[in-house]
């Protein structure tokens, strides 16, 4: 008898229509408005400084393509001295560059653990670490966010495995703006023999001394065992370094595939990325303006009803519920001018569908004051449209 089978053509068209009626097809858009949705956190992605930095590196390095990965022929003096910059910006031993905070994450835990192991993982951790602990085959263990005596019992009922255990965490958690307790992370990870690796994609150049993340302010960048810093966010450029001991690194350039077996970013970008660390540690007033922007905002949102969550920094969700009524504001909230795109399941859990209002130091006082009044008429808009579509 012939096999039905389903054409693969079928399965994907029908796959996009179920997306688009259950409100969650994404399509790119060009941004237009006040950016709400940037992670340019300090402003630095247009900073004149930055870019005639980057111009001349361009200009002075002859050589655009680095022609290689990097343990072929795409390792350049350039890289090293990056590696080595970011490493002391940290507090670490030495650091690895990989083309992508994605492809740092996916490469270090999926060699970092392995199909013996334990792997304790915030349960709003980034997609990026997820990926990389499913690829390790380690077991995965989720605690729910931030529940630190969840987290204990879960050491308690694996404590007969073997392996090796690690705690995963985010520092600042990319979708609700709140902060892992880190400090108390590392004790239980001391108490039960288990090693911490954080991401701080969101916080270098917005919180620590200088902007060296909240690793570094908690006092641990030596203790845990290793930390991400991504470079497309506040430090305007691309790519991510993972910090570590010299071992780590090692261990990482000898295994990680994502390090390995892909081509090295061009030199210019390790160049780029020196400049703006050079500019970063100063940038105090810049960081003092987005924290008092995103607390009046905070506080704003707060006075109106709205529902921010357990946000304390620059990134504040506005949480709408249904994906019908994220879209909704996102919309209402464009025609206003501000450039914002709903956050939809799977992203964030189910019901809790938001705007996710990211601030940057670019935004003056009187931008915050009009997205607030912005805010409040997207709900109305929002409920009245809603209402008229209800039967009753
Ligand atoms: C917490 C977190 N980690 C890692 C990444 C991935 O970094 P990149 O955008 O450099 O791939 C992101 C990106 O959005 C993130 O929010």
């Amino acid at each position: 008898m012939p096999v039905e089978r389903r054409p693969l053509r079928e399965r994907i068209a029908a796959e996009l229509d179920e997306l688009r009626r259950q409100q969650l097809f994404r399509t790119l858009d060009l941004p237009s408005g006040v950016a709400l949705s940037s992670n340019d956190y300090l402003g630095l992605a247009s900073d004149p400084r930055l870019v005639a930095e980057t111009i001349r590196a361009i200009r002075e390095s002859g050589k655009v393509g680095s022609t290689g990965s990097r343990l072929l022929a795409g390792n350049s003096k350039d890289w090293e001295r990056a590696e080595e910059e970011f490493a002391a910006f940290a507090g670490t031993e030495s650091a690895l560059y990989f083309s992508s905070g994605y492809a740092a994450n996916v490469g270090m835990l999926s060699v970092l653990a392995g199909p013996a192991d334990v792997v304790f993982s915030d349960s709003l951790n980034h997609a990026s670490l997820i990926d990389g602990i499913r690829l390790s085959g380690a077991r995965k263990v989720i605690y729910p966010h931030g529940d630190l005596s969840r987290l204990e019992e879960a050491f308690s009922a694996h404590r007969r495995e073997t392996g090796a255990r690690l705690i995963v965490t985010e520092s600042l958690f990319s979708m609700e703006g709140d902060f892992a307790p880190l400090g108390d992370l590392l004790a239980l990870a001391r108490k039960y023999g288990a090693e911490l690796v954080v991401d701080e994609a969101h916080a270098v150049g917005v919180f620590g001394p200088g902007g060296r993340g909240l690793v570094f302010e908690a006092g641990i960048a030596g203790e845990a065992l290793a930390v991400v810093h991504t470079c497309g966010k506040a430090l305007a450029s691309a790519g991510a370094f993972v910090c570590a001991s010299r071992e780590v690194k090692q261990y990482l350039v000898n295994r990680a595939r994502t390090f390995i077996f892909s081509t090295a970013a061009p030199p210019y970008l390790a160049q780029q990325i020196r400049a703006a660390l050079a500019l970063v540690p100063a940038m105090e007033a810049e960081r003092a303006h987005l924290h008092a922007i995103a607390s009046a905002l905070r506080e704003g949102l707060r006075a109106e009803g709205f529902s921010v969550g357990t946000s304390a920094s620059q990134i504040v969700p506005l949480v709408a519920g249904t994906s019908a009524a994220a879209m909704a504001w996102a919309e209402s909230l464009r025609e206003d001018g501000f450039a914002v795109r709903a956050i939809r399941p799977p992203t964030v859990p189910e019901g809790t569908a938001r705007l996710r209002l990211s601030l940057t130091a670019t935004l003056g006082r009187e931008e915050i004051e009009r997205l607030l009044g912005a805010c409040v008429r997207a709900r109305g808009r929002t409920e009245k449209a809603l209402s008229a579509r209800s039967p009753i």
